[in-house]
């Protein structure tokens, strides 16, 4: 790395430490990844991967509070979490049979013996990094052949592109004026909140607010670079998602299921379609 580019890397790290710093305390009550559905969802599709993989060590790259680590620990022997930040590292849960261990450390960085664990994670990491290219790279050598590396939550770049080119003297439906005001004014909402500089907050999710997302064809590139052989990306949280779920006008258990139609019809168009998810994630294959 040249040196201003490692000066960026740093302080693209820097600023994820002061921000998950001020936000740990409430972090696992504020997040809505942590809602009861989407663990469901993530613990579906971790059960998947672990069966396939017939794995018994983990590592999870960003693993922060212990997202990942809470379902894993149910499923594998071994997990190892890597964080930058001690705040948010200081609260994992290692309670249970499996054996977890925790490192403070920059995850691009993190020294692995080559081809030791079956399956990789990173939930809700990737675009805190300045450069995916360090990470990518620890995950592929810790993976065994055959070993999967599942990321996800990360910003879709064709949704963020898509709200950036809206007419901003334009008024539109709710729909789209709250996904417009969560990707564009969210650095206010959070130095309200927080007393977070907004600049501060936008360094340490460099890939979403700074560089507005990743495209599927972006990480697909890089995954197979860093030595990945098959990648599968997948879409999610589609445009309107939330007021359907939410919709006074219907049961709830019926919106849920009309909610669940909508997302399969729309993955069904895609590539058409794609613009209209705000989130993606990924499984990789060593
Ligand atoms: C949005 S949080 C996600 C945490 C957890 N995976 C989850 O889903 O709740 C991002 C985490 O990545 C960590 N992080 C940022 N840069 C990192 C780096 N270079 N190496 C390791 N962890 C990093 C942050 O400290 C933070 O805990």
């Amino acid at each position: 790395m040249d040196t201003d580019v490692n000066s960026r890397y740093r302080e693209v790290i820097d600023a994820n430490q002061k921000v998950l710093t001020a936000m740990a305390g409430v972090y696992n009550s504020s997040e809505p990844h942590f809602r009861p559905e989407n663990i469901a969802q993530v613990t579906a599709k971790l059960q998947g991967i672990f069966s396939r993989t017939g794995a018994r060590r983990l590592l999870d790259l960003g693993c922060g509070t212990g997202f990942i680590i809470d379902i894993a620990k149910h499923y594998v022997a071994e997990i190892d979490g890597v964080d930058v930040t001690e705040a948010m590292i200081r609260q994992v849960d290692c309670t249970g049979n499996a054996d977890i261990r925790l490192h403070l450390a920059d995850a691009g960085e993190f020294p692995v013996a080559p081809g030791t664990y079956d399956v990789v994670t990173g939930y809700s990491f990737l675009h805190h990094l300045y450069d995916i290219g360090p990470a990518l790279a620890t995950a592929a050598r810790a993976l065994r052949p055959g070993g999967e590396f599942y990321a996800d939550l990360e910003p879709n770049r064709y949704f963020w592109d898509a709200i950036k080119g809206l007419n901003p003297a334009v008024s539109y439906d709710a729909i789209i004026e709250r996904e417009r005001a969560s990707v564009l004014e969210r650095d206010t909402q959070i130095q309200e909140q927080f007393q977070i500089e907004r600049e501060l907050f936008n360094q340490a999710e460099y890939n979403k607010n700074i560089t507005g997302g990743f495209s599927e064809e972006y990480l697909t590139d890089k995954l197979l670079s860093a030595g990945f052989r098959k990648v599968s990306v997948f879409y999610y949280w589609f445009l309107g998602q939330a007021a359907l779920v939410n919709s006074p006008q219907h049961p709830r258990e019926q919106c849920v299921l009309m909610a669940g139609l909508c997302a399969d019809t729309l993955a069904k168009g895609l590539p058409l379609t794609r613009h209209l998810f705000k989130y993606l994630g990924f499984v990789a294959t060593r």
